[in-house]
Parts: structure tokens; C-alpha cells; sequence
């Protein structure tokens, strides 16, 4: 074989081993020349752009991408500069489909260095793009779970955090990501740590509340769920880690308010029982008393005539709290009645001593009639005209008055005592609450709990020095 052949068969199969590879390739290649004219390309352009070489070859290279201009941009850079990396474009294939491809281009001269057109290589990204995406979306996710997410290897060094770890220590990312846990513990938990790493290895996961660090120094209880993870065969713990400074606070106000509930149920009883020795205790008095009046004036009768009054005013008090107690611990059922509204009020001021100092006035516009439970209401205005009376012990005026509104009807309590202290008000519903030395702090307790029953409402205004005004208010079924 003639030597000039030989050279030319060698050139004919390196060219067609290069061609093959070139068509084997995943990669787009496609040559263009100088008019922007599309000169060769390669079976994956085929593929994206879903037109045959016949028609891609002598076709607008521009045109098949979905910013044509922009793709002619990259075209010029490339002339202007020799050559462009990582040019960002989306190809179009017929049917709509669109595939991301990031270009490399370079000129292309012959033999005599002129310059013929491109080559240009793209490599299709999509699949890239859209795992980003995905990634970019998890990690979204993880920053807004309120549980704080670490990723962590055995030495302690921080490798992952989500938002919530870093932001509720007071660190920032960059910061955290610099950290060591040791940091952020206690310095008496390492050891426990040490522990935990040893059961996340012989148990693959470990449950376990710690004392946590911020920034500023402050502690935060914590419950961590750490488990064994492997990344690229290497073994790390992820774990979740949830702030239950307010979970332990809500939990022992739930042991509390269930011991609350006890001592109430108790003191219910107690109420109930006392009761019955109560009433007979009133009665004998009451014997007594018949008994006593029928002797002749004395001395003695004198000093049992006053023993016999204070044994008496005791057991009305007693009476009070017993009252108290059972509408404070036994659930309210009214039994409710139509009655006619001034006399209610009426016959409580007949019922309550009032002091000669206090001028007391029940005003009502005009007669008529509420639906309510009259026994429970009375306790409820009681209550309300002893507070009042009791804040008036320089003497002062009483007003009571009562309206019906087109919802409601409306009866205030109007005293021109004391007032009540600011840092007082908060306090003054709550059971027990007395600035009294003989009082128990279950008058304006019962009073909610009665009226709430109702459906209604109670509050107050006051003012230091000036007077107190107590407003219920019941719902008016006309
Ligand atoms: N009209 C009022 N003027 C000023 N302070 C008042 C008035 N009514 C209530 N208070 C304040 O509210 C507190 C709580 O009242 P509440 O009726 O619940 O209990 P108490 O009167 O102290 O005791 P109890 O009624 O059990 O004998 C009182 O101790 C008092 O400080
Ligand atoms: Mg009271």
C-alpha cells in the first residue's frame, strides 16, 4: 500500500473514531459558523432539540433556545473573547419540552488560523437544577421546624444546623457552623454526652433532656432525640432537639391546679359536713336566747345576753365561709326564676347590717322583672354590698342601681370607699385573695363563678380615694 494511502486510511479511521466517540457522547455538541448558521451536530442535539441533523444543520443557532437573544449573546462573547464557560441557556425541543444546559464554546480556525466559527459543548443540567432545587427546598424546610436539627460528627463538630438551632442560641449560621457542641452544653453534661454517644452507637438512637447554653449565658432546658446516621461511610448524629422550658412550666401548673382540685374537693366536704352541726348549733342558740330573755334581769343575764350575741355573730361568719366554700367548690346549677328585680335588691340590704355611717339607696328606673336563679343572685349582690360596706369604714354612701338594656340588664354596686390599688386589680377574682385580716377571698370568686352560670358577666372600676363600682351584667331573655 502506497504510503500516502496508509497516512489517509489512519486519518480516515482516527476522524471516525473520533466521530463515534463524539456521537456516543451525553453531552451536546454542535459546531456554527460564522453567520450564527449551525454546520454539524451530534446525535444528543438530535435528541434534546427533537429535530434531525437534516434540520438543525444550515438552521439559526439561536433559535432553539428559550431566550434567543441571550444565546446570542453568549455567541458574541465567545468571538469577542475566544471562548465562554458555564454559559447558562434552556434549550426547546419541538414538543415544548425544555432542557438547562450550561455552554462551553471556543472559535474554531483552520489549518491557517482563521477563525470558521464555533465549537460549542453543552451539558445538560437539568436533573443537577432540579436536585439544587430540591435541596434548596429541604433545607427551606428544615429552617422553618420550630425543633432545633443538628448534624454532628463524634468529636462534637457542628456539620449541619437549621435555623432554629442557631437563631434561638443567639448564634448566627456561620458562626454555629464553626462550633463545637461542647459549647453549648453545660460544662456538667460532657460527661453525659459521652454517655449518650456510646448508646447512639450500641442503641443507633437516644432520647435524653440536658441543659443547654445560649450565647448570652442564659440556660435552656432541652429534649434531644439523637440518632446514628452514616454520610459517605462515615458515622454521625443527627439529632432534634425541642425547647420544653415551657412544657416543665405547664406541668407543674397542671400538678398544681390537680393538687388545687383536691384540697377543693376536700374543703367541700368539710363545707357539707360542717353545715348540719351548724344548723343545730344555730338552733340551740336560738333556745337559748327564748330562754335567756324569760329571766329576770341580772347581771348574769346581762353577761349571757352579750356571751350569746358573740357566739351568735361567729357562727353567721361561719356560715359565710361554709356558704363560700360550697358555691366555690360545687358546680353551679341555677334554678332559674322570674323575679321582679327591686325587691331581690330590697331584700338583701334588709338582710346585711348597715353600719350608721353608710347611707344606703337601691335605685331602679322602673320596675321589672330578670331570669335568674334568685338564692344564687342574692349571694352574688351580698357579697358585692358587704366588699362595698366593709370599704367604706369611715362611713360613705351606698348605691345600688339596676337597668335593663336592650341585651342585657345591668346592676352596679357603687361605693365611695377606699378604691382599689392597681397592683391590686389583677389579683382580685383570684380564690383566696384578701387584703382583709379577717376576710377569706372567696367573696368575689363565688361572685364570678355564680354570674359566669348566669351567662353573664362582672367587673369593676375603681378609683384610689374616690370609690369602687362593681358591674354584673345578665343576658335579657326578653
Ligand atoms: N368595693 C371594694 N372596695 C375596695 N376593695 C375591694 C372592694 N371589693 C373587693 N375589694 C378588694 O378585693 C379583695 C377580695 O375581695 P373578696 O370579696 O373576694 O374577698 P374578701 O372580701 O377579702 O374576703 P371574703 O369576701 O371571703 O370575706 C378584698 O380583700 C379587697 O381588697
Ligand atoms: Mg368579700
Amino acid at each position: 500500500m502506497p504510503a500516502r494511502k496508509k497516512r489517509l486510511d489512519k486519518l480516515h479511521s482516527t476522524s471516525s473514531y473520533t466521530r463515534n466517540l463524539i456521537e456516543a457522547s451525553l453531552d451536546l455538541f454542535v459546531t456554527i459558523n460564522a453567520e450564527g448558521k449551525i454546520t454539524d451536530v451530534n446525535k444528543a442535539t438530535e435528541d434534546v432539540t427533537g429535530c434531525t441533523r437534516g434540520q438543525l444543520i444550515g438552521s439559526d443557532f439561536s433559535d432553539y433556545f428559550t431566550e434567543p437573544d441571550k444565546a446570542r449573546v453568549g455567541y458574541k462573547k465567545v468571538f469577542s473573547e475566544g471562548y465562554v464557560r458555564d454559559f447558562p441557556l434552556a434549550l426547546r425541543h419541538k414538543s415544548g419540552k425544555v432542557t438547562d444546559v450550561l455552554y462551553n464554546a471556543i472559535v474554531s480556525r483552520n489549518e491557517a488560523g482563521e477563525i470558521q466559527g464555533i465549537f460549542a459543548a453543552a451539558r445538560d443540567v437539568t436533573e443537577h437544577n432540579r436536585m439544587e432545587e430540591e435541596l434548596k427546598l429541604r433545607s427551606e424546610l428544615l429552617d422553618i421546624a420550630s425543633d432545633s436539627i443538628l448534624l454532628r460528627d463524634f468529636e462534637g463538630n457542628v456539620l449541619y444546623a437549621n435555623e432554629a438551632m442557631y437563631k434561638t442560641r443567639g448564634y448566627t449560621k456561620d458562626e454555629f457552623l464553626k462550633m463545637n457542641i461542647n459549647n453549648i452544653i453545660t460544662p456538667g453534661q460532657a460527661l453525659v454526652l459521652g454517655q449518650n454517644a456510646e448508646e447512639i452507637l450500641k442503641n443507633g438512637d437516644v432520647v435524653f433532656e440536658t441543659n443547654q447554653i445560649r450565647k448570652d449565658g442564659s440556660k435552656m432546658l432541652v429534649e434531644v432525640h439523637a440518632r446514628l446516621t452514616e454520610v459517605r461511610g462515615r458515622k454521625l448524629i443527627l439529632s432534634v432537639t425541642r425547647d420544653i422550658t415551657r412544657r416543665k412550666i405547664m406541668e407543674e401548673k397542671l400538678r398544681d391546679s390537680e393538687r388545687l382540685a383536691t384540697i377543693g374537693q376536700t374543703a367541700g366536704m368539710v363545707a357539707h359536713d360542717i353545715r348540719n352541726p351548724l344548723q343545730s348549733i344555730s338552733g340551740a342558740l336560738y333556745l337559748m336566747k327564748s330562754d335567756i330573755e324569760s329571766m329576770y334581769e341580772s347581771a348574769v343575764k346581762k353577761d349571757l345576753d352579750g356571751l350569746l350575741k358573740s357566739v351568735e355573730e361567729d357562727v353567721t361568719y361561719i356560715n359565710k365561709i361554709v356558704g363560700d366554700l360550697q358555691d366555690f367548690t360545687h358546680q353551679i346549677k341555677p334554678d332559674m326564676r322570674d323575679v321582679d328585680i327591686r325587691s331581690l335588691l330590697k331584700e338583701i340590704l334588709k338582710t346585711i347590717s348597715i353600719p350608721d355611717n353608710v347611707k344606703a339607696a337601691v335605685k331602679v328606673s322602673r320596675i321589672f322583672n330578670i331570669h335568674v336563679d334568685p338564692d344564687l343572685m342574692k349571694r352574688v349582690f351580698t357579697n358585692l354590698v358587704i366588699n362595698a360596706i366593709q370599704a367604706m369604714a369611715k362611713g360613705g354612701s351606698l348605691t345600688i342601681k339596676a337597668k335593663k338594656n336592650e341585651h342585657d340588664i345591668v346592676v352596679s354596686i357603687v361605693d365611695t370607699g377606699v378604691g382599689i390599688p392597681e397592683d391590686v386589680k389583677p389579683k382580685l377574682f383570684t380564690p383566696l385573695f384578701t387584703t382583709k385580716s379577717k376576710g377569706q377571698g372567696f367573696g368575689l370568686a363565688v361572685c364570678k363563678r355564680i354570674v359566669e352560670a348566669h351567662n353573664g358577666s362582672i367587673s369593676f372600676e375603681s378609683e384610689i380615694g374616690k370609690g369602687t363600682t362593681f358591674t354584673v351584667k345578665i343576658p335579657n331573655k326578653d
